[in-house]
């Protein structure tokens, strides 16, 4: 029986790569060249499967110049970049990794919200140039995290953890999210009260964003949403880059409209726009809130056991579109 071919479209662990290359036969990408578009479709056109990351594109046009393809197993929690629509529509399979990156990039957020409120990077980077001569009392001046309001804008499974992390803090929760949580959820969540954005940014001392990208939360916080938050106050984005509009976040960053930011996704990645790198009041990262060495491992593994399953013939645990099979090929 000729064996199914599959593209891994990036580098990945050797040995997850191996257990693929047992079953099929693979074209992966060690070398993690970044494909145009052109060559993921000429790389596409005649695979069963195909494993991307966020970093992939897979537009309607690849989708329809791919006449084999039955999965499109992303590495990654977020999938705003597959038109599920379309694969679905093509009876084509879409999955992604939720679950197993939770408390990492949970952990993450909290990571970038102390290091931006308390100046973490800012005081190193100082310090590294060699200017610390003596101890002041105004040095680094940061806000405090304990016994602050914290804001969460996307009060999904990761939103949760981050509210969880928060009772330790002796921190009060407020978020938004697109449908109130139950009171069960909530009281787990460090009892957190449901607001509207709007107020939610008017009252925190520090907001999180963990909301999905779509045309929907394209610029959920734009000059207008920085103008209600408090000139004190802390934004932090691990959810995608076209959440925040950029342009007007520096302005408020570079005015002291808000006090700092910590970002670990841009609007045009891995792309920044210049002026963040003038500014000292933004914790900058490259898109690693869920990368501790286990959690991308359980990832990959994750994505591995959706494509064997799709390609086994059966619904992979964490398919998005389960009804594409009434579509398929
Ligand atoms: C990473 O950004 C993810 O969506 O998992």
């Amino acid at each position: 029986m000729t064996k199914q071919k599959i593209l891994i479209a990036r580098a990945t662990f050797p040995d997850l790569l191996a257990r693929l290359e047992s079953q099929f036969e693979v074209e992966s990408n060690q070398a993690d060249e970044i494909f145009s578009a052109q060559t993921l479709q000429e790389k596409m056109r005649d695979k069963d499967a195909v494993m991307v990351t966020a970093s992939e594109a897979i537009s309607a046009a690849l989708i329809a110049t791919s006449p084999r393809l039955k999965a499109i197993c992303n590495i990654a929690v977020g999938y705003n970049n597959i038109d599920v629509a379309a694969a679905t529509a093509a009876g084509i399979m879409v999955t992604n990794t939720p679950d197993v990156l939770n408390e990492t990039t949970a952990d993450f957020g909290w990571a970038l919200l102390m290091a931006t409120a308390r100046r973490i990077t800012e005081a190193e980077h100082w310090l590294r140039a060699g200017h610390w001569d003596k101890w002041r009392y105004d040095a680094f001046l940061g806000a405090d995290l304990h016994g602050s309001t914290l804001g969460i804008i996307g009060m999904g499974r990761i939103g949760q953890a981050i509210a969880r992390r928060s009772m330790g803090f002796d921190m009060r929760v407020r978020y938004h999210n697109r449908s109130p949580l139950t009171p069960q959820q909530e009281a787990h969540a460090n009892a957190a009260a449901y607001r509207s954005k709007e107020a939610l940014l008017r009252e925190a001392d520090h907001v999180v964003l963990v909301l999905p990208y779509s045309a929907a939360t394209h610029h959920t916080i734009g000059a207008a949403e920085l103008a209600l938050m408090k000139p004190s106050a802390t934004l932090v984005n691990i959810a995608r880059g076209g959440i925040v509009d950029d342009v007007a976040l520096i302005a408020a960053l570079r005015t002291g409209r808000v006090a700092a930011a910590g970002l670990d996704v841009f609007e045009h990645e891995p792309a920044l726009h210049p002026d963040f790198l003038t500014l000292s009041n933004v914790v900058l990262t490259p898109h690693i809130a869920s990368a501790s060495a286990p959690t991308r491992r359980a990832m990959v593994q994750c994505a591995t056991d959706n494509l064997l399953a799709a390609l086994a013939g059966r619904i992979p645990p964490n398919c998005l579109n389960p009804e594409s099979i009434t579509n398929n090929h």
